[in-house]
């Protein structure tokens, strides 16, 4: 009908100067579905110049009143999970159910940071200078924790609203005004996420949404000399933001190629049932999907019998009807991902079901048989598509995992213990999971990549953390 969402800047909704918008694509039916305003860099300055000073008062504001509106704005974003996840079924065509959890997820992490951030802002040291050598008991050093200023939060569209507030609210509770710049599919419901925050009351200016095109407007704000963090999710945009950005703390999470290794005494059932939810939902475009299962020739046939008989399993279709599969972000994530299929087809690969693609959805897909000079063997699909190596030592699977350029989670499977701890010793990512899938939750563990994968930790208390600053006064003694 040619609505199109306004911006949020100044504590109000407002249409940009440029007069352009930004179309956000149904990826299901594959027409516009929304229209977002394409911001201006003299909107984006407007932004900033607000958030530096709103600011100043927040950081004053009493750590539980901001407490407080934290849990009113979670309050508020459950109370209309339903408005929002729709959207997200619309713009990201995630299942529907996946979307409501999404929103309450997102609620409860909202209060677990407030919660979190009470405690542990609340509390600081007192060190004395008599322990270190030479001196005397003359020195009392307080620290506390200051925020850093103007958070700049870009999520991905995978978890528009979760990966949003999962900067938002350790950046709030911890004196920081923010900055969103969300992703185009996945726009308007962060709209309507920063609509459940102005409705909770945060000062005016505290809290901006700035949506347009990222070639147009994303060097300018990454750059922005007010930025004083970024905290930012998504793919390898991330490497040339962090050789772009000042001398600021970076956070960053730059997806992964997940390795599954099963060893000989797994419970294959476990391991199925794990490469199902771990490879499949939301179509494989979660960073922490299983992206590369590493199994033992020994028990390979009977794991791969396993996953095809729950791969023949899974419906295919609309978000709307829940569907397991759904279609991807994308006509070009499409093509990507049936770039990588043809690759390994060319080589060789055994296709355990037949290759089906309509517009942009894909049908799931496991490739037994795969060879590490197959592209899929190191890229990541972000799409149903799962491949199998076959490994003959467990050295084998550790040595692939860690020759990957990512480094962001991997899962063992075995009934060993010592064997699981020495593996996850061993293996190279952020993360390792012992007989599960990988995952980030629940959100207040540590969530973190090496290498490509990213800088920093998540988790709501480090990213707390990484929000803020220590400050120290030293009271001297005659
Ligand atoms: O896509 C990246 C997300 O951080 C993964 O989160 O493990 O909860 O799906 P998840």
């Amino acid at each position: 009908d040619g609505e199109v969402y306004k911006y949020y800047s100044d504590g109000e909704w407002k249409t940009s100067s440029s007069g352009k918008s930004v179309a956000i694509i149904n990826p299901s039916t594959r027409k516009t579905q929304y229209k977002v305003q394409a911001c201006t860099q003299e909107e984006v300055n407007k932004v900033m110049e607000l958030a530096k000073s709103a600011q100043k008062s927040w950081a004053k504001t009493p750590l539980w009143k901001r407490a407080e509106l934290l849990h009113k704005a979670a309050a508020i974003l459950k109370d209309n999970k339903t408005p929002i996840a729709e959207s997200l079924v619309k713009e990201i065509a995630k299942p529907a159910k996946d979307s409501v959890t999404e929103v309450v997820r997102s609620g409860d992490l909202i209060s677990y940071c407030a919660e979190e951030g009470v405690r542990i802002l609340g509390e600081g040291k007192f060190l004395l200078s008599d322990s270190f050598p030479g001196n005397e008991r003359t020195k009392y050093c307080l620290t506390s924790k200051i925020p850093l200023g103007v958070v700049l939060a870009i999520p991905p569209f995978n978890y528009p609203v979760n990966l949003a507030v999962s900067k938002i609210a350790p950046a709030l509770i911890a004196g920081n005004s923010l900055v969103l710049k969300p992703p185009t599919q996945g726009a308007v419901s962060c709209l309507h996420m920063v609509h459940c925050f102005h409705l909770a009351g945060f000062p005016k200016g505290l809290i901006s949404c700035i949506t347009g095109k990222g070639s147009e407007i994303g060097d300018f704000l990454t750059m922005h000399p007010a930025v004083n963090c970024i905290s930012f999710t998504g793919g390898d945009t991330g490497i040339s933001i962090s050789k772009k950005a000042g001398m600021i703390p970076l956070q960053m999470e730059l997806g992964g190629k997940d390795a599954c290794i099963v060893l000989e005494d797994a419970d294959l059932d476990l391991v199925a049932s794990n490469i199902i939810k771990g490879g499949f939902s939301y179509s494989g475009q979660r960073c922490t999907a299983v992206k590369v299962v590493l199994v033992m020739e020994s028990v390979a046939d009977e794991l791969v019998e396993k996953v095809k008989a729950k791969v023949a399993k899974l419906t295919v279709g609309p978000p709307e009807e829940n569907c397991d599969i759904t279609a991807v972000v994308s006509e070009s994530s499409a093509n990507f991902i049936e770039g990588l299929v043809m690759d390994a087809k060319d080589k060789g690969a055994t296709f355990c079901q037949e290759y089906k693609r309509e517009g942009n959805l894909i049908w799931p897909l496991l490739l037994d048989n795969v060879r590490p000079d197959m592209r899929i063997a190191w890229e990541e699909p972000f799409g149903p598509v799962l491949p199998v190596l076959r490994i003959n030592s467990v050295e084998e699977g550790i040595n692939h995992c860690n020759a990957s350029n990512f480094g962001l989670q991997g899962c063992v499977f075995t009934k060993d213990i010592n064997k699981a701890i020495l593996i996850s010793d061993a293996m190279e990512t952020g993360t390792v999971q012992i007989n599960s899938a990988p995952a980030r939750g629940p959100d207040h563990f540590p969530f973190q990549g090496l290498k490509d994968s990213g800088i920093g930790s998540q988790g709501v208390t480090n990213s707390i953390n990484l929000m803020t600053k220590v400050k120290t006064t030293v009271i001297n003694l005659p």
